[in-house]
């Protein structure tokens, strides 16, 4: 390749040569006319090429231009070598944007972007979900604006970003919590990232419930007792009536001893993740167990039947099953009041699934009730459940020892007719021997 110097030279002695023969051989007017020719050839040459540059260019495709010869060739083919690199670079910077936005809307977590003057220059999907946002619509727009509540004004009016934020009843249907808190990055600007934590909510009050429960139905019997204790330290009783007193504190402590245990027994349930397992258990031998222990409960004031329809036996954790039974038939027994009748069957039902089920001729559940039983110290009948000796949590614990078992527990009841309760297990559980 010559170099633009030399090309040049090379330009001037052709015009030099030209012009010397033209003279010596046709005179001045020829010279000049042949010196005007010889420099407009590469003239108009480069003309064309910048002609056909400005239509590549205008066309956006340069790197597609057939590449001349000469001097101009190298000229484009280290334009479109640029061209290509930088397209290339761009492609790879358009390619790294999308990975990270897609990141973003993978995030379970809403992400919002706020420019120094707190409008939105980005978020993804889930911000949108919790806050009705439409980014479209909204780019650009300040998102005090469009998140007016006064707590998120403030918050943001504050600038005191260290602590985070809780928003509640939020969300489309209003049922979300919210945890937000804004993140300072580049110039001013703020990551706005936003959490749903309305399970841990729902746990936490969950929990505080649980406890304030458990402290009020540990204090009922308490107080009682120290109400006794004092009568009998203090005043000098008869014996039959210190015996009364002494049978009616026997009572309480036995409450508290009830409770405590179903405490424990929802404890270790609620520690024991792995699925019960699945030893046989002879459901006969059980029901035979249970039918004693009804019996001794319902003094003869109750119609029992126990019926087993099939030979099968269930695969579980004997003692749990026991107890989710037994659960059963004395909440039966309990709450149907005197002359009332009590069946307890066993079956398969058509899929194969195992069905214990306690129905009795009590004084039935109101439907309002049904889907709350099962909540830890939810009664119907509160001072009924105290009076029969019941804790509040017999249902709970029915309720997980299935969920261990892979059952379900169906309660079916009308009011004033009496209840069925259903254990249900998968034909997995079921065993022949
Ligand atoms: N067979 C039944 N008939 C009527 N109500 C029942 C029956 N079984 C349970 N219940 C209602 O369900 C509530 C929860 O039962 P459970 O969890 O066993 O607690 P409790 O210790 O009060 O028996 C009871 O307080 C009672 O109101
Ligand atoms: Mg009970």
């Amino acid at each position: 390749m010559l170099s633009v110097l030399t090309r040049f030279f090379v330009i001037i002695c052709v015009v030099l040569v030209a012009a010397y023969i033209t003279l010596t051989l046709w005179g001045v007017e020829f010279a000049i006319a042949a010196c005007i020719f010889v420099i407009s050839i590469p003239l108009i040459y480069a003309y064309i090429n910048l002609a056909r540059l400005r239509r590549y260019i205008l066309e956006d495709s340069l790197e597609n231009m057939p590449l001349p010869s000469g001097f101009w060739e190298e000229v484009f083919f280290r334009l479109q070598r640029l061209i290509r690199n930088l397209k290339q670079r761009i492609r790879n910077i358009e390619q790294q944007h999308e990975h990270f936005i897609e990141a973003f809307q993978a995030s379970p977590n809403g992400i919002v972007m706020l420019d120094e003057n707190d409008q939105i220059e980005w978020c993804n999907s889930i911000a949108e979900h919790f806050f009705g946002l439409v980014f479209k619509r909204d780019v650009m727009q300040r998102i005090n604006f469009l998140i007016r509540r006064p707590e998120f004004v403030q918050y943001l009016h504050k600038r005191a970003f260290e602590e985070p934020l809780l928003l509640e009843r939020m969300g489309p249907d209003g049922n979300l919590s919210l945890m937000l808190q804004a993140f300072p990055f580049g110039q001013k600007r703020h990551l706005l990232l936003v959490q749903d934590v309305t399970d841990l909510q729902k746990a936490d009050a969950m929990r505080r419930d649980f406890v304030a429960n458990v402290s009020h139905e540990m204090r009922t019997p308490i107080t009682v007792l120290m109400g006794f204790l004092e009568t009998v330290q203090t005043i000098e009783l008869p014996k039959d009536q210190q015996d009364q007193y002494f049978e009616l504190m026997m009572a309480q402590a036995q409450r508290m001893k009830s409770l405590v245990e179903d405490l424990l027994t929802l404890a270790n349930l609620e520690a024991n993740t792995l699925p019960a397992s699945t030893s046989v258990i002879k459901v006969e031998t059980l029901m035979a167990l249970l039918k004693n222990d009804a019996e001794a409960l319902s003094q003869g004031k109750h119609a029992i039947n126990f019926e087993t329809h099939t030979p099968m036996n269930l695969l579980g954790e004997e003692r749990e099953i026991h107890s989710a039974f037994s659960n059963l038939v004395s909440n039966a027994i309990r709450y149907t009041p005197e002359v009332g009748s009590i069946r307890v069957s066993w079956g398969v039902n058509e899929q194969g699934q195992g069905e214990f089920s306690v129905t009795d001729s009590g004084p039935g559940i109101a439907s309002e009730h049904l889907p709350r039983l099962t909540e830890r110290f939810y009664r119907v009948d509160r001072s009924r459940s105290r009076d029969t000796g019941g804790t509040g949590l017999g249902l709970a614990i029915v309720k997980h020892i299935a969920n261990r078992h892979q059952g379900q527990l169906i309660i079916e009841s009308v009011p004033g007719r009496g209840s069925t309760f259903t254990l249900r297990f998968p034909k997995e559980r079921m065993a022949n021997q």
